[in-house]
């Protein structure tokens, strides 16, 4: 009895949920959490202990109620008290345009029209059901009229809130998403993949077989996560006027709403948006199939009214997919810089991800055996983003007879010698070194690309013929080539026969770590080489450090030391680092080096700058910054430039100083 519990014990149970649930929201809600996990686990052991000692304490609200357990025996039917609509679909500019038209006229006007412009998540819709501030139902979307009842999955969805906020009205629908992602998807499917189990084939079909659970505690193991789109209240009375303003007071409540959406105005408004999230898109912790627009103003949507289902104020402006049906034709295997073998499907070509593909990668043998891919297969091909295709996996529903093993050659296909592949390494590679036209062609085109030696106008073309034609047998032979010779070769004229001279010539005045990065160790990246040469300061003394040292410089471990030792002590290494130094090339000493001004500050750089990217990374990093690609705690300063998103979202909310472009003047 509640009664027979004293009352100081009472108001800690209830502090201790109030508390859990606001750091819940901090943490799931907000991506921003105000205490450590160590402190929350603390405090969530508290309570427990408490509704152990006196389970009478324990109500459905309690976040202790997360972890799952409840069992039913099967799905019940629910009956929406406001059907579930579908929108209506856009896939090109033309139909986005007709829309916009069409809502003028509705509404009566030429005016631009404010709209509301959300990412279409990839996930399962659901209606959560709050009464004074409870969670009493969560239901899915089903035909839109009856959906099915799963509460006791929902309620092992963190960011879901058990209790809402102060100030909420007595009863509340929330319309949203439930997805899991992509995190937590790769995870999921690694564990599958370990144990041998079933692989869930997207993120959507992982989120929806997770809720349709009967027994919660599998749905509490997976990450799911929420984003509300929408919502209804039986009070109205101080009901926003707008969509934006429905959402931005749901958050206040404590539901979770994401933070890539936006505000935009008419035809143009909505274009900018379309296309900013779409590029966007492959780094998004969440996947997304489109763009949802609606009228803002809830007076608007009204107007408007809907037809079949679909109201016509909203429309969904999807992405091309970026998955598609395709099949592999052949196998080729391509050398690359280091030697590395890539099998290579050759694809019957497919429009995906809004390009025809008519290659994709395999990765290496093991994927290859991993997904059981063979020739002759039908396939999934995905292109997400600038990311290479590669094959999803096998239609192994639609698999012939006639399909053919893929087999790794024994010889390297370009220059024919062994290929090896080391015990636990999941790559084979050809051991001919730069003897293999292969290797030697992807090392020069290494060799000479901007962030190495950058050699202006000597493109890929240029050295493929050079290599074929056998006039260059080495990087150093480079430096040897004449005029002459230049303007022989395939759509080559004199007048950029002299530019690569040119290039060429004004490359010798290189820097030290540009030099070490255009080397082509293995696993030395343009910043561990800037980390080498700010350590060693001379290649000399790189070329003989020994284990320890190497470890003691920032990013390097066992492997990259490796790597480093084995390369110095290759002779055919030191004889072309001989030659390199020979034709001229030089660098300004980094033994007088000036401690540097931008030392241990570290920038992120976002949004839409006036000088490309890679040039104000270099000059950063040149002034001693480190540059990273995502905002944390440690971050010094963010440049922000326009349309900058989420990431500017999370320097304010972290409080890390925000700069624009202008302000960074300053440094340089
Ligand atoms: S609004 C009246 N907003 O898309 C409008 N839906 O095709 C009803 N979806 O079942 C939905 N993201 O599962 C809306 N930002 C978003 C959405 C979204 C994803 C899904 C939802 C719905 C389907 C409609």
């Amino acid at each position: 009895m509640v009664a027979s519990i004293p009352a100081p014990i009472l108001e800690r149970v209830s502090f201790l949920h109030e508390t859990l649930h606001y750091h819940n929201y901090r943490y799931h809600g907000l991506d921003d959490p105000e205490i450590t996990d160590a402190e929350y686990d603390r405090l969530f052991q508290e309570l427990r202990a408490l509704e152990q000692q006196y389970p009478s304490v324990l109500t459905m609200d309690s976040p202790t109620q997360r972890v799952g357990g409840s069992v039913v025996s099967e799905l019940i039917s629910v009956t929406h008290q406001i059907p579930m609509l579908s929108l209506d679909n856009a896939f090109d500019d033309d139909t986005l345009r007709q829309f916009h038209k069409r809502v003028q006229n509705l509404l009566h006007t030429t005016e631009n029209i404010q709209y509301t412009a959300e990412p279409k998540f990839d996930g399962l819709a659901v209606s959560l059901i709050y009464e004074k501030g409870i969670l009493v139902q969560a239901a899915t979307r089903g035909d839109g009229s009856t959906g099915e009842n799963i509460t006791h999955t929902i309620r092992t969805v963190r960011s879901i809130p058990l209790q809402l906020y102060k100030d909420y009205p007595e009863q509340l629908e929330v319309r949203g998403e439930v997805f899991m992602p992509k995190s937590g998807f790769y995870k999921l499917n690694e564990r599958a993949r370990a144990k041998g189990e079933k692989l869930f084939a997207n993120p959507r079909n992982a989120a929806a077989g997770s809720v349709r659970q009967l027994d919660s505690s599998i749905a509490a193991k997976r990450h799911l996560s929420f984003y509300a789109y929408g919502a209804f209240a039986a009070d109205s009375q101080h009901w926003p006027q707008n969509q934006s303003g429905i959402l931005t007071q749901l958050e206040t409540w404590g539901i979770p709403i994401c933070k890539d959406r936006a505000t935009v105005a008419g035809l143009d408004g909505m274009r900018d948006y379309y296309a900013s999230l779409g590029i966007r898109r492959a780094a998004l912790p969440y996947e997304i199939d489109g763009v949802v627009f609606k009228v803002d103003s809830l007076k608007g949507q009204e107007h408007c009214g809907m037809v079949s289902r679909a109201p016509r104020w909203a429309i969904a402006y999807k992405f091309p997919a970026e998955e598609a049906e395709s099949f592999i034709e052949s196998v080729d295997f391509q050398v690359g810089r280091t030697g590395a073998i890539t099998p290579v499907a050759r694809l019957r070509s497919v429009f995906v991800g809004g390009v025809t593909v008519s290659n994709a990668t395999l990765h290496n043998m093991d994927e290859v055996l991993r997904k059981d891919i063979r020739v002759g297969d039908y396939v999934i091909v995905r292109r997400a983003g600038d990311v290479i295709p590669e094959v999803v996996r096998v239609l192994l529903e639609k698999r012939s007879k006639e399909t053919q093993i893929i087999l790794l050659p024994l010889h390297c296909p370009v220059c024919g010698a062994k290929i090896h592949k080391a015990e636990g390494e999941a790559i084979a590679r050809c051991e001919g070194g730069v003897s293999c036209a292969a290797q030697l062609t992807e090392h020069m085109k290494h060799f000479v690309s901007r962030k190495a030696m950058d050699i202006e106008g000597l493109g890929s073309k240029c050295i493929e013929q050079l290599v074929e034609k056998q006039l260059v047998h080495s990087v150093s032979d480079l430096y040897m080539l004449n005029k002459e010779v230049l303007a022989d070769l395939d759509r080559m004229g004199s007048k950029s026969a002299k530019n690569i001279l040119d290039a060429l010539e004004a490359s010798k005045k290189s820097t030290l770590p540009r030099f070490l990065y255009s080397l082509g160790i293995r696993e030395v990246g343009e910043s561990t080489a800037r980390q080498l040469a700010l350590h060693f300061k001379s290649l000399d003394a790189l070329a003989s450090a020994s284990l320890e040292s190497l470890l003691a410089v920032p990013d390097v471990g066992p492997i990259v030391s490796e790597h480093i030792q084995a390369f110095f002590a290759e002779q055919h290494n030191q004889a072309l680092i001989k030659k390199l130094l020979q034709v001229g090339i030089q660098w300004p000493s980094l033994e007088t080096f000036e401690p540097q001004p931008l030392a241990g500050k570290t920038f992120v750089i976002t949004g839409t700058l006036s000088m490309p990217r890679d040039i104000l990374k270099a000059r950063l990093l040149a002034l001693g910054a480190t540059v990273s690609g995502s905002v944390s705690k440690n971050t010094t300063y963010l440049i922000a430039g326009e349309s900058a998103g989420s990431k500017l979202d999370k320097a304010y909310s972290l409080g890390v100083t925000v700069l624009s472009e202008s302000a960074l003047k300053d440094f340089f």
